[in-house]
């Protein structure tokens, strides 16, 4: 049988209606938009309504990418849902997608793995796609962080926003597709960015709940630094997996966390700007959907052009670390 790679077939993605912008955020905490804006690139994020959970935007931007991919829900044996914000504990937020796209064939399981969730996907199908086990997989990321932001600290919430975004993969030819994905992750770095409450060890009270135990808790200096050195390192192992080099990249779309962030991690691989894609002035972090929402956005914009090669490469709270590339 001739090898085959797992290529992405469609994308698609998917936010809220409502904006929170840096004004708005100015009237609930101490803060500004001069510093917002300096410190992060951040403009406005988009903000779910009360009413609106994390699967209804993984549903719309996945029936994009599964129309766009020339199939039918039906066709789709795997959904991989990315979120470290689900619709509820049980089940998971993929079975609750599944059942609103009637993908009745699918294996279906979330990943938690915070912003890099993506690209953790993206591994786990492309493995297997390529070992037979899937024909098509469906890979999301979605999240609705403005749930679990706390609007009195001023460190978290102007950095969260909302959205999901979706790739179906599919077999390809040996010289497309994912070339190389490593995911990667260090426990010993947990409370860098972790929420206590809402599990069995930190319970569900009353108690934590006044306390906002379930609340996003950053140390976001020490992130930072972590944040720069994992993506750029993560960054060169895929290319040189891929025998590829930092000038064979088209396109550069980074987990979108703070735009120094992907300013220094751009200036570390010594990539131009011009193919570096930020849209965080727009969105915000929108954790594991940051990526999938790029690509989508890149894609729509004509700025992918089929032979491309397109460089991906996230972290997040765990922490965890990701990078993958891709031969368009
Ligand atoms: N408005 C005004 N002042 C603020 C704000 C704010 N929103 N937030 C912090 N400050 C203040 C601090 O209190 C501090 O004041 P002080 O000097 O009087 O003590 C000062 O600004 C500097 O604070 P730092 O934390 O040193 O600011 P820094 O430049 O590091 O920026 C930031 C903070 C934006 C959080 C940055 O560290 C960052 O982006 N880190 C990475 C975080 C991240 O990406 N997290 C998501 C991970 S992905 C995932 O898994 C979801």
């Amino acid at each position: 049988m001739a090898k085959t790679n797992a290529g992405i077939l469609g994308t698609g993605h998917s936010y809220p209606e409502g904006i929170l912008t840096n004004a708005d955020l100015e009237k609930i905490v101490d803060t500004s938009d001069e510093w917002i804006t300096t410190r992060t690139g951040i403009k406005q994020r988009r903000k779910a309504a009360p009413n609106e959970y994390t699967s209804q935007f993984a549903v719309r931007a996945s029936r994009e990418a599964i129309q766009r991919a020339g199939l039918e829900a039906a066709d789709i044996d795997l959904i991989l849902c990315a979120t470290v914000t689900p619709d509820q504990i049980l089940p998971s937020t993929a079975c609750l997608i599944q059942v609103q796209l009637e993908a009745n064939q699918a294996a279906a399981m979330d990943i938690v793995a915070a912003c890099s969730g993506f690209i953790y996907g993206l591994s786990v199908a492309d493995t297997m796609i390529r070992t037979g086990q899937s024909k098509y997989a469906l890979v999301i990321g979605a999240e609705i962080l403005t749930r679990y932001v706390d609007y009195t600290d001023r460190g978290t919430c102007v950095l969260f926003g909302d959205g999901a975004g979706a790739a179906v993969l599919g077999a390809v030819e040996e010289d497309r597709g994912i070339l190389a994905a490593k995911i990667r992750s260090d426990g010993r770095y947990e409370e860098q960015l972790y929420a206590p409450g809402g599990g069995t060890k930190g319970g569900f009270t009353a108690e934590t709940i006044a306390r906002g135990d379930h609340f996003f808790k950053m140390k976001g200096n020490e992130l930072f630094k972590v944040a720069v050195r994992s993506m750029a390192d993560v960054s060169r192992e895929v290319l040189d997996s891929a025998g590829l080099k930092t000038d064979d990249v088209n396109l550069f779309i980074p987990h979108q966390a703070n735009q120094r962030i992907t300013d220094a991690v751009a200036n570390k691989l010594n990539v131009d700007s011009s193919i570096v894609y930020s849209n965080i002035a727009m969105h915000g972090n929108t954790s594991s959907a940051s990526i999938p929402i790029g690509l989508d956005e890149c894609v729509e914009a004509g700025r992918v052009r089929q032979g491309d090669v397109i460089l991906m490469a996230s972290f997040g709270g765990g922490v965890t670390w990701g990078g993958a590339v891709v031969r368009w």
